[in-house]
């Protein structure tokens, strides 16, 4: 069976600092528990998807610097096929500022490298993709790119999984080629333009995505669950309440499962459970790729 995922996206430095509240223009206070932790969005789906059994290779770029570095090496150490994640000179690696206040955070990221991979790029590794069960990508590289490896994937008919992260407005012929995508609420209302502030609105527009031909969507709720459509039923699935620690990657864990489970031959249902028992997992330890379930932890947790 062809069940190789390749994720094509982004790799950061996350620089963490957590915070008592959220200063204000001009003002200094004091956080603590700094640490530098890896992270970006693509780099963790591949790191969750290795650590859950998937096989997986990467496309993406790091700048020739200690960040860049240490976080190829890292992806190696997790089983993640590297041959393809070029280090490019006079570009600082992408990095994320992250703020963790009660566990829920605030993000910027400057993707210095991870602007850098080019559809060409993309292009020339047509062979790479076109023998893979699924792409997964996301919003962290140039938009001509995630356009260049969705479409080099449907023209080879490879699975598309799109995470929609940071969130811009989608056109339809984009939608179209999208096997499985997976915003959260906020994602989802940009780009739907639909209000999704609970469930009832999460099943709207599952709707909506479905009428512009995304197969299969996926909409994350938090501690609330997903709403997702099972063939032409749209359901909502809870998830028990756990005290989330760092919500940090748990996004990136849910859409990481959710391909591991799809490429083991899974149906929704039960990739839904899946993916979500792996968010789960991901919200109760601090950080990114800190914070990545492996498989036998998703096996001992009982749900
Ligand atoms: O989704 C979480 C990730 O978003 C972080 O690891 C950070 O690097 C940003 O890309």
């Amino acid at each position: 069976v062809k069940n190789k995922i390749v994720v094509v996206g982004s790799i950061n430095m996350d620089l963490v600092v957590n915070t008592p509240r959220v200063p204000v223009i001009g003002e200094t206070i004091l956080g603590s528990g700094f640490a530098t932790v890896p992270g970006g969005k693509g780099a963790n789906q591949a790191v969750a998807i290795s650590r859950l059994g998937g096989d997986v290779a990467m496309i993406g770029c790091v700048g020739q610097d200690i960040f860049g570095r240490d976080l190829l090496e890292n992806l190696k150490t997790n089983g993640v096929n590297t041959a393809n994640v070029k280090m490019l000179d006079n570009t600082p690696t992408g990095i994320a500022v992250i703020v963790v206040k009660d566990g829920n955070n605030f993000i910027i990221v400057d993707p210095g490298s991870n602007y850098k991979l080019t559809p060409e790029m993309t292009a020339a590794l047509e062979n790479e993709i076109k023998d893979c069960y699924m792409i997964v990508v996301q919003l962290e590289i140039p938009m001509e790119t995630a356009k260049k490896a969705i479409e080099i994937a449907k023209s080879n008919n490879v699975k598309v999984l799109l995470n929609p992260a940071p969130a811009v407005p989608l056109d339809d012929e984009l939608l179209r080629k999208v096997d499985i995508l997976t915003p959260n609420e906020s994602e989802c209302a940009i780009i739907t333009g639909l209000p999704v502030e609970n469930a009832e609105d999460a099943k709207k527009a599952v709707k909506y995505l479905n009428n512009k031909g995304v197969k299969q969507a996926l909409i994350t709720l938090g501690g609330n669950g997903v709403v997702y459509n099972s063939g032409n039923t749209v359901i909502h699935k809870t998830v028990p309440k756990v005290k989330a620690v760092d919500t940090t990657a748990a996004g990136d864990s849910f859409s990481g499962a959710l391909a591991v489970a799809l490429s083991e031959g899974m149906d929704i249902d039960a990739a839904v459970d899946f993916a979500s028992k792996v968010g789960t997992l991901t919200v109760m330890k601090k950080g990114a790729q800190t914070s990545l379930p492996y498989r036998k932890d998703v096996e001992n947790y009982n749900l």
